[in-house]
């Protein structure tokens, strides 16, 4: 049976949350296998709406089995608000259903004020990170001094591990950014309060997913955030920090590569981008503010306003390369209804050439030119669309463009938030 990976191919908010759940549906498990709670996807099941940050999709469906790899850093904090709050609305979640690697890195108290004050300190040069500590945590598991999941069993290296991280974190935070010193007691006295909640959700999880597989069962990876915010193939240093690509799969959740068959990448009928990092295809005018309103374009993490642009090929090529993308799915494309022109851009002009993929120097894409293809709009609502063929002819001549100038079948069309508001094709 094949399994799946999902990636956003843009900057993050590609709408996966929908897709990833539709496609939930007749797995046996779904994996995340990098970020933490700064992502956020919507799923919209009938009148009701969840928010899910850390924990996948597949939780909104029974039978499916959900796993946190290696890969994902883990607020524990974070982790068990949002199975309270999952639990209050009947989203039954408990061990049987949701394990955690004993490999996860944990986020501290000390990441997010470290993130925060950095962030300040770096004023207009900041990166715009959500400000939930995931880079202080990358950091330090690269440092190879971070807290894993699995040191909550052994609570001598805890504490030994936490007093030699606040020794350097408090230098940092009382000598440079004017912040209080967090105290061992601020940090242990939770981590022990939240460790039996969090420990029964520990486990291999490369072996679960051995284990699923030898049973038959099919496994969907589901990435988060975008391609364009990956740690080495994103717009450095406007990225997140760590792997978004499909490859990170693999690593992230420990499997070999020979278990990723289809790469399914989700692409948006516009772009968006929160946060900061420079966006060719941004629009500062009234049709960039009509996809923000239209599109209720605002961070379901943060809650702020993303920023809007004309559809970008050459951005969209690149996350196909990059992950080895083999059908795309697209969302939102009753957004664009009532343009009377939609623009599509096929290349850069970029230091006197033309060029297909994006430039790679750190101010490459604030110097890119877009170069578009323009295409007629449609006035049509689009939400109770269910065949392709019912489409008004601009919006199927839209869809079949980007197929073409992607070389990519664009396997399903997203028409609404609802599960039920998607043409399969
Ligand atoms: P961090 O991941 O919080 O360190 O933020 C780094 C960058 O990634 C910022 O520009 C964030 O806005 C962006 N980012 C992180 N998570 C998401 C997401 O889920 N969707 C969109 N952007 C994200």
């Amino acid at each position: 049976m094949p399994n799946i990976v999902v990636i956003g191919t843009q900057w993050g908010d590609e709408g996966k949350g929908k897709i990833v759940d539709m496609l939930a549906s007749g797995m046996a498990a779904v994996v995340r296998f990098q970020g933490g709670h700064n992502a956020g996807h919507t799923v919209a099941v009938g009148k009701d709406e969840y928010k899910l940050r850390l924990i996948p999709s597949g939780i909104l469906h029974t039978g499916t089995i959900c796993l946190l790899g290696n890969g994902v850093v883990l607020d524990p904090e974070a982790f068990c608000g949002e199975i309270d709050g999952l639990n209050e609305r009947g989203v039954e979640v408990n061990p049987e259903r949701l394990r955690v690697s004993r490999k996860c890195h944990l986020i501290l108290p000390y990441h997010r004020i470290l993130d925060q004050a950095r962030e300040s300190y770096k004023g207009e040069s900041k990166i715009g990170t959500t400000g939930r500590g995931i880079g202080p945590c990358y950091e330090d598991k690269a440092g190879r001094c971070g807290v894993r999941a699995c040191d909550l069993e052994d609570p001598d290296l805890l504490r030994k591990k936490v007093g030699l991280a606040l020794a350097e974190k408090n230098a940092l935070l009382t000598g440079l950014y004017g912040q209080k010193a967090v105290t061992e007691g601020d940090v242990l006295d939770k981590l022990e309060a939240l460790a039996p909640r969090v420990i029964p959700y520990l486990a291999d999880v490369s072996a679960e997913i051995a284990r699923v597989e030898a049973g038959g069962g099919e496994i969907m990876f589901e990435g988060a955030q975008g391609v364009h915010l990956d740690i080495d193939h994103g717009t450095y240093p406007f990225v997140t920090s760590s792997g978004t690509v499909a490859g990170n799969a693999s690593a992230g959740s420990g499997v070999g590569p020979d278990h990723l068959h289809r790469v399914i990448g989700i692409v948006k009928a516009y772009i968006t981008r929160v946060g900061s990092g420079a966006m060719a295809t941004e629009l500062a005018d009234e049709v960039g503010e009509y996809l923000q309103k239209k599109g209720a374009e605002v961070g379901t993490v943060t809650g702020r306003k993303r920023r809007c642009g004309w559809q970008d090929l050459v951005i969209l090529r690149e996350s196909i390369r990059l992950c080895g993308v083999s059908d795309l799915a697209l969302t939102k494309l009753d957004v664009l209804s009532g343009l009377k022109e939609v623009k599509i851009c096929v290349a850069y002009a970029y230091k006197g050439k033309t060029i297909q993929y994006p430039p790679q120097a750190e101010k490459g894409l604030a110097e890119a030119v877009p170069l578009y293809e323009n295409l007629p709009g449609w006035e049509e609502e689009l939400g109770s669309i269910r065949r392709f063929e019912d489409l008004p002819p601009a919006a199927r001549n839209y869809v079949r463009r980007l197929e073409e100038l992607s070389g990519r079948p664009i396997s399903m069309v997203s028409v609404g938030p609802d599960r039920e508001q998607t043409i399969r094709r």
